[in-house]
């Protein structure tokens, strides 16, 4: 039996990505691949890759803007900033505080959370509590990734870097007032085992004597690191287990859900994820054909995408799931 408590729902949702278009065809121009290599193991086409303009917090801007207005709120009614990135603004201070700059919101609170792939689904979570607590009213959750500037576009890096694009989303998570719409739960995991199987180890604090040795640009070591096999294991093992956890956790059943949003990484993944499941392959929401895998901001900006071509609509109960590096898990119920 369901018992739902909902205390925040989503109020609004916006997303930004940037203009250059970039195919598979342009990508084996700089290295040894090819549009079939990349579709049949990824199913990606195309990824945007963002200019000098579109940092990840003007990204974040444009898609806060677009979310904010979908949630017929002003800039002025949130009072709290959340920003998921594995791609920084800069090591300090945390994106959330040149977000909040730039929306011209001074003491509003802002915290970055460092979640990778399930940044977004961490976000939510504590945005959630937040709003349970009356700790804060009107949430802003940001995902936002620049991938583009540091990924390694020699034959080295091609494993990695023909998955990645650039983008961000955000929500606007604020009180509901029906217990049975908003968030019905969550269930967060990490395993920090797995944690060098998807990685930048450069720069970083524990390098010493300087945390950004001179070398990192000859061993590489400044560019993302994946256990690709690890990772395609991990996610298909986890991501089924943790989408049984949130519905036994809410008391739903796997043909309640309308739509399964799931992080946007490999549609070979989300295929397997599916197949294991025993889920209809055309409730899933898939649109790294168009993006790649833009990290926090992939679920958002599927989400988003869903309400418009009008799969989502009130009422609707939504499942969000995602991993990724830490390794981390997590997954999301909620009726619109
Ligand atoms: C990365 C991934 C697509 C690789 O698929 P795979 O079937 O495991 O491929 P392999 O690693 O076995 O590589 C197969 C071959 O393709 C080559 N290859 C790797 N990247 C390539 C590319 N971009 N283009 C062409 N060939 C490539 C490899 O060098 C290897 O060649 P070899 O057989 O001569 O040694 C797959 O492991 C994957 O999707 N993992 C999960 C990645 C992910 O989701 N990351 C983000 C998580 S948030």
């Amino acid at each position: 039996m369901p018992t739902d408590n909902a205390a925040s729902r989503v109020l609004g949702t916006g997303f930004y990505v940037p203009p250059k278009v970039v195919t598979n065809d342009d990508l084996s121009e700089r290295m040894d691949t090819s549009d079939e290599w990349i579709r049949q193991r990824s199913g990606i086409e195309e990824r945007r890759f963002s200019g000098p303009e579109d940092t990840p917090a003007a990204m974040a801007e444009k898609a806060s803007r677009a979310a904010i207005a979908d949630a017929g709120l002003e800039p002025g009614d949130i009072d709290t900033i959340l920003v998921a990135s594995l791609s920084p603004e800069h090591f300090f201070p945390g994106t959330a505080c040149f977000l909040q700059d730039r929306l011209g919101l001074p003491g509003t609170a802002c915290m970055d959370i460092r979640n990778q792939c399930t940044g977004l689904l961490y976000s939510l979570a504590t945005a959630d509590a937040f709003v349970r607590t009356e700790q804060s009213r009107h949430v802003l959750v940001v995902g936002t990734e620049v991938h583009s500037t540091g990924l390694d576009f020699s034959n080295e890096g091609r494993d990695v870097s023909v998955l990645f694009g650039d983008g961000a989303a955000a929500l606007i998570i604020g009180p509901s007032s029906d217990p049975t719409r908003g968030f019905l739960g969550h269930c967060l995991h990490a395993d920090g085992r797995g944690a060098k199987h998807l990685w930048v180890p450069s720069p970083g604090s524990s390098i010493f004597p300087f945390r950004a040795p001179p070398d990192m640009f000859e061993d590489r070591s400044v560019y993302p690191q994946m256990n690709g096999r690890a990772v395609f294991k991990h996610a298909c093992t986890h991501v089924p287990a943790v989408i049984k956890e949130t519905l036994e956790k809410t008391g739903y059943g796997l043909d309640d859900i309308d739509l399964l949003v799931p992080h946007q990484a490999n549609m070979r993944i989300n295929e397997m994820i599916a197949k294991q499941l025993g889920f209809p392959a055309e409730k899933v929401v898939h649109n790294i054909q168009r993006y790649g895998n833009t990290t926090a901001a992939s679920i958002g900006i599927a989400l988003h995408e869903a309400k418009a071509d009008g799969r989502i609509s009130e009422g609707s109960l939504v499942m969000l799931a995602a991993f990724g590096s830490g390794f981390t898990w997590a997954a999301s119920l909620m009726r619109f």
